[in-house]
């Protein structure tokens, strides 16, 4: 058998990985830059007030000007700020301002960044958990995780989940216009909570979540976004929380880090409503490893080892589906938990949506 040390190496194919490499080990680093700028409002005083220098945005965020240039050479070489040489001054463009500076956008990326570094901030707990099997349940993890978690998904929430998701499915929009019962489960800090709240003032809608700290910073944020509607956040695990004659029962970003999501699936059906449905929001992903080796599929790979297949295992369920798991591999578990009428209602090009009724 010829062994891997004894096959010519090819310099052009060699170049490439390293390139990739370089690239990618500068974006590692550059992550936690991302978070600090994010934190500090670098990116947002840039957006509102440049071209600046080092020293006006140091003042003008009350920052030290030695950590912030150093900052601004690591964006600009990013690609993150624009450096104008001349004048030896950053801003940013307007394309930079909405992934960067504005979390109002579809586009805003600090979140992704941010629960990437509270992933990463775990590296020794799952580590271990490769050689002992042990798993790490998601209240285990630091606030990064949540709040980044909760800013990373918001803005596609924001964008779709009203206009499209909502009405892709059967006869769910009229039911929720005219006052319907919502349970959004493993809600986090409940921004699709209060997203399908706003839209639907007559519905009463609760978001459910075994994380305490969670429901807690969501009953926050909804006392500080001063929401009318019928809205209420209550401790619950997915395959018990309380209630029955929901209209449509919700999972964002969820079903695949539950350990046992076939028993979630049968205390869902137990809580419909007749004709009621349950929405399942998951991340994009095809049924086979080689569909999903692209940029999405990597990072949602990446995501899925840290954060949401070590929960799922500390679960104890019999199935760790994965943030990848797939259309096929969630339907087996839907099918399996009594759900036989299953479509895929819409997609994006980060998640799929999936309509379920028994
Ligand atoms: C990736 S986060 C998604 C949070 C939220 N749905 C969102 O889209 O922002 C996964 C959530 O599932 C919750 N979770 C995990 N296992 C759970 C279980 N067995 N029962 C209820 N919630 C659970 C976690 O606490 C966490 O809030």
């Amino acid at each position: 058998m010829t062994s891997q040390t004894d096959v010519a190496i090819d310099p052009d194919r060699l170049n490439a990985l390293l390139g990739q490499a370089v690239v990618e080990f500068g974006a590692t680093v550059n992550a936690a830059l991302v978070v600090i700028g994010d934190r500090l409002g670098l990116y947002r005083t840039l957006a509102a007030e440049g071209p600046l220098s080092a020293a006006e945005l140091a003042k003008r965020t009350g920052t030290t000007e030695r950590y912030v240039r150093e900052w601004l050479g690591a964006q600009a070489a990013s690609a993150y700020v624009e450096y104008h040489a001349d004048a030896e001054r950053y801003s940013l463009t307007a394309e930079q301002a909405a992934a960067f500076a504005d979390e109002s956008s579809p586009a805003f990326v600090g979140g992704g960044f941010q629960v990437a570094v509270g992933a990463a901030a775990d590296l020794e707990r799952i580590e271990r958990g490769f050689l002992t099997g042990e798993g790490m349940g998601w209240h285990e993890h630091g606030n990064d995780v949540f709040d980044g978690c909760r800013r990373f998904f918001e803005p596609g929430y924001r964008a779709n989940l009203l206009t499209s998701w909502i009405p892709s499915l059967d006869g769910v929009h009229g039911r929720l216009q005219t006052g319907g019962l919502v349970a959004d489960v493993g809600c986090g800090h409940g921004a699709s909570t209060m997203i399908i709240s706003q839209g639907y003032p007559r519905s009463a809608v609760t978001g459910f979540d075994y994380h305490a700290e969670s429901i807690a910073r969501a009953r926050g944020r909804a006392a500080e976004a001063e929401l009318t509607g019928q809205l209420g956040f209550e401790i619950a695990r997915a395959d018990e929380f309380p209630g029955t004659g929901y209209d449509l029962v919700t999972c964002f970003d969820c079903l695949h880090d539950m350990g046992d999501p076939v028993a979630v699936a049968r205390h869902v059906r137990s809580a419909l409503a007749e004709d009621g449905v349950w929405m399942i929001v998951e991340p994009k992903a095809g049924d086979r490893v080689e569909e999903n080796l692209n940029p999405v599929g990597r990072a949602y790979y990446a995501f899925s080892t840290m954060l949401c297949t070590p929960n799922a295992i500390s679960q104890a369920g019999e199935l760790a589906l994965g943030a990848q798991a797939g259309e096929a591999c969630l339907r087996k578990a839907l099918t399996a938990g009594g759900f036989s009428r299953v479509r895929r209602a819409a997609e994006t090009p980060f998640n799929l949506v999936l309509e379920a009724r028994p």
